[in-house]
């Protein structure tokens, strides 16, 4: 028996009355706080066991084997993905929900416009009612991780209580989760709590699906205890707890009370022919090819440099005793978007993809793997992510849009060697990118902080016809940080101001900031620039401009690289494209001055100033 104080529920209630012993707790587990707590939430969601989770691979096995039992696994061919499973959600629940994500701070103005908020007494209310007795039937896992790694400086700790042995082997890939957590916190060390239910208690003898949850989803945080709350929902960001909700919302909250960042961004390495490397950490809202970037081959064309990932997801950025800011990824796996990733667009993930992975709603190929659209050729024949017969030309997609791959980040082939250090990686630039068919430049450098910071603030995403039926609908995203910000969007644009502030008056080197825009499109509606290793021409100009070897225009929204300030080596690019993607048209400028204006209307005021006096500048030369 690996389930480590087990009570009949009956038992359970009565003895979380007497104290937190009855948990069972391992004896390396000293936190009484910690164990008070099981304790509490255990008496209310009444499981029928408590499992302490070890993080060890043996126990992940178990768990595997026990999802396979349950339906929710599939064991894929052995000799094609050692190691691997399959499970296929529940078609409801197959995406974040961020109409069901709520930021329940005291006051509405704190989590400002742009978020869901509930005042925190009345979610309070609502999820007790819904958490009672939640767990019934199911074992509650303790599942104790670092976001970041272990006993950095910049880490934080969370403890994850959930009824999802899913979740637990998702998190073992995820995190540093386990046992060796507990020798951080010690007795009395802070962690941040995160309670997750599927949201379908198994009354007597009821028989369990594959895929429990729950029609009524609720993602809740509270950003002032540090406290998540996740009901509903066995799915990504919404069960996963420590990306989405303790790495961004909880975690930008900290940043702005402690003074560091907690950013939606990839960090890469990249070194020059000579030896020199740098680091720059990205964000691009979702679908803007952030994996393909953070694991970028360069062209052979380009001998000598070379390019490593950090992060593909989350960066936690804090000012180093030097004043530069360092970073750490405080993830340890990847959980990718599935679809487009292939053999031809990122060779390096899907290599890292060979073993030891857990897929989520792609297909199932006759011969027991998988497959996905843009993975490689199509099969004849497969079971779709719904388990139905899947043909080429059905009519119909094999993989959900939206399906995963969940792998530990040590098998990216790419994996920069200082990725898992505790001090993180000193931070030399900055790029913000979006998706725009127009209007937006290839790449831009800032001229300062502040103009950077209004360039990430304004930066959006443009829905194609086919995706939303509203062409040229722009969808602001400031930083990628829209749907992961804990508190109101115009105190983090202060925040980063205010970093800039601090970071001059130390006289530290501040990153360059770049706004880059892969996706200009030419008449009939083709990407011209051809994007993926040919980035790499985008990178070599930003690290020669930090070097203070490349020369840029100076145009209206900052600097940008002449056709003769480029390394054209081996590809055929004409310059009269280049011209066009990187063109400032006085008249489109116009327009978009305007819609920041609307944009900054929606986020009430105060708007910083500062971000006022860039709008001003901009304008008053296109006048
Ligand atoms: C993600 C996202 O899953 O940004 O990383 O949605
Ligand atoms: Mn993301």
């Amino acid at each position: 028996m690996d389930t480590i104080g087990t009570r009949s529920h009956e038992a359970t209630t009565e003895m979380a009355e007497i104290g937190p012993e009855w948990v069972g707790a391992p004896d390396w587990v000293r936190h009484e706080g910690l164990k008070r707590w099981v304790a509490e939430i255990a008496a209310l969601t009444e499981p029928d066991a408590i499992h302490w989770c070890d993080g060890s691979p043996e126990e992940s096995d178990r768990l595997c084997r026990r999802l396979e039992a349950a339906g929710t696994f599939k064991r894929l061919n052995p000799e094609k993905r050692p190691n691997s499973w399959l499970a296929w959600s529940d078609p409801d629940d197959v995406a974040r929900v961020e109409d069901r994500t709520f930021i329940c701070t005291e006051r509405e103005e704190d989590a400002g416009p742009t978020n869901n908020w509930v005042e925190p007494s009345e979610m309070r209310s609502t999820l007790n009612g819904l958490f009672r007795g939640c767990m019934r039937g199911r074992t509650l896992y303790v599942v104790p991780f670092s976001m970041g790694p272990l006993g950095s400086p910049i880490a934080h700790i969370g403890v994850e209580l959930t009824d999802s042995p899913y979740v637990v082997v998702n998190m073992r890939l995820m995190a540093r989760m386990g046992k060796r957590v507990y020798d951080v916190l010690g007795e009395d060390g802070f962690f941040v709590p995160c309670v997750h239910s599927v949201g379908m208690p198994l009354e007597a003898g009821q028989q369990d699906v594959p895929w429990p949850c729950n029609p009524v989803k609720y993602i809740v945080h509270y950003p002032e205890s540090r406290e998540i709350w996740s009901f509903g929902s066995g799915y990504g960001g919404n069960a996963l707890l420590g990306k989405k909700c303790l790495a961004l919302r909880i975690a930008s909250t900290m940043g702005r009370d402690e003074g560091w960042l907690a950013e939606h961004m990839l960090i890469l390495g990249v070194t020059s022919p000579e030896g020199r490397k740098m680091h720059i950490a990205a964000a691009f809202p979702s679908a803007c090819g952030k994996t393909n970037f953070a694991m970028l081959i360069p062209p052979q064309s380009m001998p000598g440099w070379k390019v490593t990932t950090i992060g593909d997801d989350i960066a936690w950025i804090k000012p180093g005793a030097d004043g530069r800011l360092r970073a750490i990824n405080p993830e340890a796996g990847y959980f990718g978007v599935a679809p487009g990733t292939g053999y031809a667009t990122n060779p390096n993930c899907m290599a890292a993809l060979r073993a030891n992975v857990i897929f989520t709603n792609v297909a199932l190929t006759d011969d027991g793997d998988v497959w996905w659209e843009g993975m490689g050729p199509e099969p004849e024949h497969c079971l779709d992510w719904q388990g139905r017969d899947w043909t080429p030309g059905c009519g119909r997609k094999a993989a959900h849009p939206n399906a995963r791959f969940t792998v530990a980040a040590d098998q990216n082939p790419v994996i920069d060697a200082d990725w898992d250090n505790p001090a993180g990686v000193p931070i030399d630039a900055f790029v913000f990118g979006g998706r725009r068919s127009d209007t937006v430049p290839l790449v831009t450098e800032a001229r300062n902080w502040d103009e950077g910071v209004y360039m990430a603030a304004t930066m959006g995403s443009q829905t194609t016809a086919a995706a939303a039926g509203a062409q040229g609908v722009v969808r602001r995203d400031p930083f990628a940080m829209l749907p992961f910000c804990g508190y109101d969007m115009k105190r983090y644009f202060q925040h980063w101001i205010d970093l800039g502030r601090r970071l001059e008056a130390a006289q530290a080197a501040l990153p360059a900031i770049y706004c880059v825009n892969w996706f200009q499109t030419d008449d009939e509606g083709r990407f011209i620039w051809p994007g993926f290793g040919e980035n790499m021409r985008v990178l070599e100009w930003m690290f020669r401009r930090i070097e203070g070897a490349a020369q840029g225009q100076d145009t209206l929204f900052g600097i940008v690289p002449t056709h003769a300030d480029l390394n054209w080596q081996g590809l055929n690019f004409s310059e009269d494209a280049y011209r066009r993607i990187t063109a400032i048209d006085p008249e489109a400028w116009r327009r978009e001055l305007v819609s920041h204006t609307e944009w900054f209307g929606k986020l009430g005021t105060p708007v910083p100033a500062a971000l006022l006096a860039v709008h001003d500048q901009l304008a008053s030369r296109l006048s």
